[in-house]
C-alpha cells in the first residue's frame, strides 16, 4: 500500500507571518493524523518560518522551485542546498505555471529534478496536458514525453524518493476537475513510463498525486481511486479549514 501524500502549493501567497498564522490553526487539527503524509510548499521567503513552526510534527516543508546549479552568479536563483538548509524536505519541479510563465522546458525540468535528488530533496514532479492536447487525443503522448525527458539520467535508487503529480492544466484553478477515471488513466500511463525507466518494483512504490481544483467537496471521490496516491492542492490549501477538510477526506 502506498501512503497517500497531500501537498499544499501556496504559489505566490502568504508572508512568513501569514504562514505562521495558518500553521497555528492547522497543526492542532492534524496532529493526530497519521493516515496520510502532509507537505506544505510556501514561497521561498516563508520556508524557514514554516519549517520552524512545523517543528517535529512530521509535516514536511517543500520549495516551489529550485535552480540546478549548486552556487554561483545566478541572480535570483535558489539551490537545493539552500532549500535543505532552510528546512525543506521536498520541492516542486516543473509546475505548469513555471513552464507557462517562466519558460521551463522538459530539459530544464530534468536538470532541476536531478539537482533536487542530488541535493537530498524529494521532488514532486508536475506533468499534465493542456486542453487542446486532451481534445486532440494526445494526453498519453504528452505525459510520456514529459516523464521520459524528466526521468533521464535518474537512477532507480534515486527514483525511490521521486513523487509525480498529474495536473491537467485545464483543471488548475479553473474549478474543473478530472474525473477519477480520467486521472486514473493518466496515472496508469505515468506509472508505465516509470516502470520502463526504473523497473516495475520502483514504479509500484511511486506516489502519483492528482492536482487541479481539488476541493473538500471532491477530495473523497478522487482519493478513493486506487491509482490516485494523494493530492497537490493550490487554491483550497490557503485556508486552514478547507485544507484540513481535504487532508481528512
Ligand atoms: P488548484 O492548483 O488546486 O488551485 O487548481 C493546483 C496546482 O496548481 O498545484
Amino acid at each position: 500500500m502506498r501512503k497517500k501524500l497531500i501537498a499544499a502549493n501556496w504559489k505566490m501567497h502568504k508572508t512568513a507571518e501569514q504562514a505562521r498564522a495558518f500553521i497555528s490553526a492547522f497543526l492542532p487539527e492534524v496532529r493526530e493524523h497519521t493516515r496520510d503524509e502532509i507537505v506544505l510548499c510556501p514561497p521561498f521567503t516563508a520556508i524557514h518560518a514554516v519549517a520552524e513552526a512545523l517543528g517535529d510534527s512530521g509535516i514536511g516543508t517543500g520549495g516551489q522551485d529550485l535552480f540546478w546549479e549548486q552556487k554561483g552568479a545566478y541572480t535570483g536563483a535558489i539551490s537545493a542546498q539552500m532549500l535543505c538548509a532552510a528546512g525543506c524536505s521536498h520541492v516542486l519541479v516543473g509546475h505548469s505555471e513555471r513552464r507557462q510563465y517562466f519558460g521551463e522546458t522538459d530539459d530544464t525540468v530534468n536538470r532541476k529534478l536531478k539537482a533536487a535528488l542530488h541535493g537530498g530533496l524529494k521532488p514532486i514532479l508536475c506533468v499534465g496536458e493542456v486542453i487542446q492536447e486532451r481534445e486532440a487525443g494526445r494526453t498519453k503522448e504528452v505525459l510520456r514525453r514529459q516523464c521520459s525527458i524528466a526521468f533521464r539520467e535518474v537512477s532507480s535508487d534515486q527514483a525511490i524518493s521521486l513523487i509525480v503529480a498529474y495536473e491537467p492544466i485545464w483543471a488548475i484553478g479553473t474549478g474543473r476537475t478530472a474525473t477519477p477515471e480520467l486521472a486514473g488513466e493518466a496515472h496508469y500511463t505515468i506509472r508505465a513510463e516509470a516502470a520502463g525507466a526504473f523497473g516495475k518494483g520502483v514504479a509500484e512504490q511511486m506516489r502519483i498525486l492528482y492536482g487541479g481544483s481539488v476541493k473538500p467537496e471532491n477530495a473523497t471521490l478522487l482519493m478513493s481511486h486506487p491509482d490516485i496516491d494523494g493530492a497537490l492542492v493550490g487554491g483550497a490549501s490557503l485556508e486552514p479549514k478547507s485544507f484540513t477538510a481535504i487532508v481528512k477526506y
